[in-house]
Parts: structure tokens; sequence; C-alpha cells
């Protein structure tokens, strides 16, 4: 059996208290009886009112990013264990804008994943190659040492969760066609097996990003590899983000 798809909402550094209120209520709505499984990540400044409003309800609560501490001297950082008191109970880790506009590594991510699962939360590593990457035709060597580093010394187990996010394809309106995507995904889920078991590589959730929209997300999701969406602009129009949780196959 394919894993359940997850469709996952990363608002980024996006909307006020009530417009997050607001769009969360709505994903409440859409998201009840729908198919797949659903997840947002507000900024952490809007959980505690996200998760008000998703408390008790089928929807996940997500955050951006997490420190590898549980306290301590770490200024503008955040604790996964104050993530898992405000009910989170996913965290995505490496995005690209973490890695390219703030400087995260492969060996900080690593860091940033033990202290996610120590502390409970289920992690949403996000790997992805640069257009120079591609074009120079190191895309699969980029995503391996991703995987490898980003997970290196952690149990791999169905619980964790990849999210292929080709760093060309983010906030850029330029999607990876779905046979890129689903050669990406092959690849990533090979690399998984050889780090654990088929068996587990084959469960595990490998979710593509990059401008994941209500007319591509079919295609995408029908490929054998991809079992959902990390989804950044269109998750803040509900109209938009209702259609792709509808549009799941
Ligand atoms: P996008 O962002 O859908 O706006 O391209 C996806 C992401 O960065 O997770």
């Amino acid at each position: 059996m394919p894993p359940r798809t997850l469709i996952a909402g990363n608002w980024k550094m996006n909307l006020t208290l009530p417009e997050s209120r607001h769009l969360a209520q709505e994903v409440l709505k859409v998201a009840a009886g729908a198919g797949p499984e659903v997840m947002i990540a507000p900024p952490f400044t809007a959980l505690t009112v996200v998760a008000e409003v998703l408390a008790g309800s089928e929807v996940s609560l997500g955050a951006q990013n997490c420190c590898w501490a549980s306290q301590g001297a770490f200024t503008g950082e955040i604790s996964p264990l104050m993530l898992r008191e405000l009910g989170c109970a996913m965290v995505i880790l490496g995005h690209s804008e973490r890695r390219h506009v703030f400087g995260e590594d492969n060996a900080m991510i690593n860091r940033r994943l033990k202290g996610a699962l120590a502390a409970g939360l289920r992690p949403v590593l996000c790997v992805g190659e640069t257009l120079e990457e591609r074009q120079a035709g190191r895309a699969n060597p980029v995503l391996k040492s991703q995987l490898e580093e980003g997970l290196d010394a952690i149990p791999i187990g169905a619980g964790l969760i990849v999210a292929y996010e080709p760093v060309w394809a983010i906030g850029t309106g330029q999607t990876a066609t779905p046979g890129q995507a689903q050669e990406a995904h092959a690849f990533i889920r090979e690399t998984l097996a050889g780090m654990s078991q088929k068996i587990v590589a084959s469960e595990i959730r490998i979710l593509y990003g990059g401008s994941v929209n209500e007319g591509n997300v079919e295609a995408l999701l029908a490929q054998a590899d991809i079992n959902g969406a990390l989804v950044g602009g269109a998750a803040l129009k509900i109209e938009s983000f209702a259609r792709i949780i509808r549009h799941h196959v």
C-alpha cells in the first residue's frame, strides 16, 4: 500500500494573526473528510492562534524550523520542546530558504533533525538542487549528500518525511515536470533504501515542493514516488489550497 498522501502548507513569513486564524479555519473545513492528511506550518508567532483552531482536529500543525537544543542560550531560536508544548506535530527542516538565505548546512540541519526527533516531532527534511547544480549534471550527487549528511547517525524509520524541492522551482512559477520530479523522487527513495531497508524506504513519504498549484498537482501526485506536496504560495489562498487538497489521487 502506498503511504497516505500528505498535503502540507508552508506559510513562510506571511499573514497577520487574524489572517492566520481565518485561513486555519478555512483549511479545517476543507480538510474534513478529505482523503489526504493535511498539515499547515504558520510562522512561529501564529502557532498558538492556529493551534487553537486546529485543536482536536485531524489537521496537523507544523513549524518551519527548530533548534537542536531543548533550551539554553540560543538567541532567536525556538526549541523543539516549545513547539511540542504549542501542539506542533511536525517541523520543516532544511528548507532551501534556510539553506540558501540563512546559510544552514547539512551538518546543522542534521543537528536540528536530531533535536526534533528527540522531542517527538516528525521532521519534514527538505532537499533539492539549484539550477546551476542541475545544469552541471550534479542534481543526484547533491541530493545524495543532503540525505546522507542530513540523516547522518539517525535511524531512518517510516515516520520520516522528505520533501524534494528543486530550488529553481520554489516561488518561481516554474514547476518541475512530473517526469523530472518522479526521476528525482525515485532517486531519493533508492538512496533512502540504501541507508535503511527497501521496505522502510517504500513507506517514507516523499513530497514534491516548488510552485505546486491546483493546475499541476494532479499530474504530480499521479507519479509513483510522489506521496504528497509541500505548498508555499498556493497554500495562502484557500481556493487554491482547497483544490490541491481535493485533487489528490
Ligand atoms: P512555492 O514554495 O510553492 O511558493 O514554490 C514551496 C516551498 O518553498 O515549500
